[in-house]
């Protein structure tokens, strides 16, 4: 059967819309085995001191959001290569390669695992498509479960690589005791949460964005602020603005700021900032403020943009954000999809990108 847009104006707005469904699913189908280890276990490699996340893209912020929770909170050293200058690294015995890509087909990430010296590692693909390349040539395979992506701007994909990376990533840790089952337990109820925080952060989203963006068309440069794996989102929402509207984008940690980029800031500028609860980011929008930045914040009650945090326990830098937080990619998603449109872009082809590149 083909694939239509189900009264969506775009696939973009359908694959946007279909997000908590794609969460729930994955989340039904893995939360029961994240927290004896089952999840893990079953895929049968033998145990690893350190971890390489690869891929491009979307996939390779995907791969850092994953990265992330393994390092914060299994302490497990974790280095990431993009994949189309991975081929001179130094791989040491014992190390987790994840590889991920939505297609499985893209020539970089391909190339690179061909030209690495993986003897002594193992390869776990996470990809949308188990019947790929990549997923052939892995050791064992996570699949996303997303369904078609026909959006050439990576979505639904990107929420499902994170939350199937997750799962595992919590069930290795358990699995491996590195963990405390305490701790295991907060996040997994974190994962089971997902598909309601981003219906939520669809909604909000709808409602307060397109003032925003409204006010916004005539800008030539966004800057994306965050902290933690709050910075991968912030160049997940930069990438997608990119993409999308044909407008320049940069993303910076926000402590960063003030180490050069906030020379770009003048009256106007548009400045969205990824606020994971922690209280350092306050001095970081006080110095966009001071200048006349436009702040758009994305974080908790009395943001711009109030999606993060429904129904979490409250408290600051509750462990649980440390992976997080997810749904603050919603609102980036709608942010670069809504000026695209007013500025007359195609947003399921934009120009000279191809949904998957399979070459070099
Ligand atoms: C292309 C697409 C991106 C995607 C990247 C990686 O450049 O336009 O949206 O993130 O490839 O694709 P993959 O299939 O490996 O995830």
């Amino acid at each position: 059967a083909s694939i239509g847009v189900d009264g969506h104006p775009d696939f973009m707005s359908k694959e946007i819309a279909e997000q908590p469904d794609v969460a729930a699913r994955i989340v039904d189908r893995l939360a029961p085995h994240v927290l004896d280890g089952s999840l893990w276990a079953d895929l049968a490699l033998p145990r690893f001191d350190r971890v390489t996340v690869i891929g491009c893209g979307t996939s390779l912020n995907a791969g850092r959001m994953i990265g992330g929770a393994l390092s914060s909170l299994g302490r497990v050293p974790v280095r990431t290569l993009v994949a189309s200058e991975a081929a001179d690294a130094v791989m040491e015995p014992r190390t987790l390669v994840l590889a991920l890509s939505q297609s499985g087909e893209t020539a970089d990430l391909l190339n690179a695992i061909e030209r690495l010296d993986l003897s002594r590692s193992s390869l776990v693909a996470i990809t949308n498509n188990e019947h790929s390349t990549l997923a052939r040539q892995a050791d064992s395979v996570l699949t996303c479960d997303a369904g078609p992506e026909i959006g050439v701007a990576a979505t639904k994909t990107f929420v499902a690589q994170v939350i199937t990376g997750v799962a595992a990533a919590l069930s290795a840790l358990v699995a491996s005791e590195r963990m405390l089952r305490s701790d295991a337990v907060r996040h997994s109820d974190e994962l089971r949460l997902m598909p309601e925080l981003l219906a939520h952060a669809i909604a909000v989203s709808h409602e307060v964005l397109p003032s925003i963006v409204a006010g916004v068309l005539d800008e030539p440069g966004f800057l994306f602020l965050g902290q933690g794996t709050g910075v991968v989102l912030a160049a997940e929402g930069a990438l997608k603005l990119k993409e999308l509207s044909y407008r320049w984008a940069e993303h910076q940690p926000a402590g960063e700021l003030k180490h050069g980029p906030l020379a770009l800031v003048d009256r106007g500028t548009p400045v969205l900032v990824i606020d994971s609860g922690d209280p350092r980011i306050d001095r970081s929008i006080a110095e966009v403020d001071a200048r006349g930045g436009r702040i758009v914040r994305i974080g908790g009650p009395g943001s711009t943009v109030p999606v993060v945090g429904l129904g979490r326990p409250a408290g600051p830098m509750a462990g649980a954000r440390r992976w997080g937080p997810l749904e603050a990619v919603v609102p980036l998603q709608i942010f670069a999809r809504d000026l695209a449109l007013a500025l007359g872009r195609d947003v399921d082809k934009p120009r000279n990108l191809a949904k998957s590149v399979t070459v070099e």
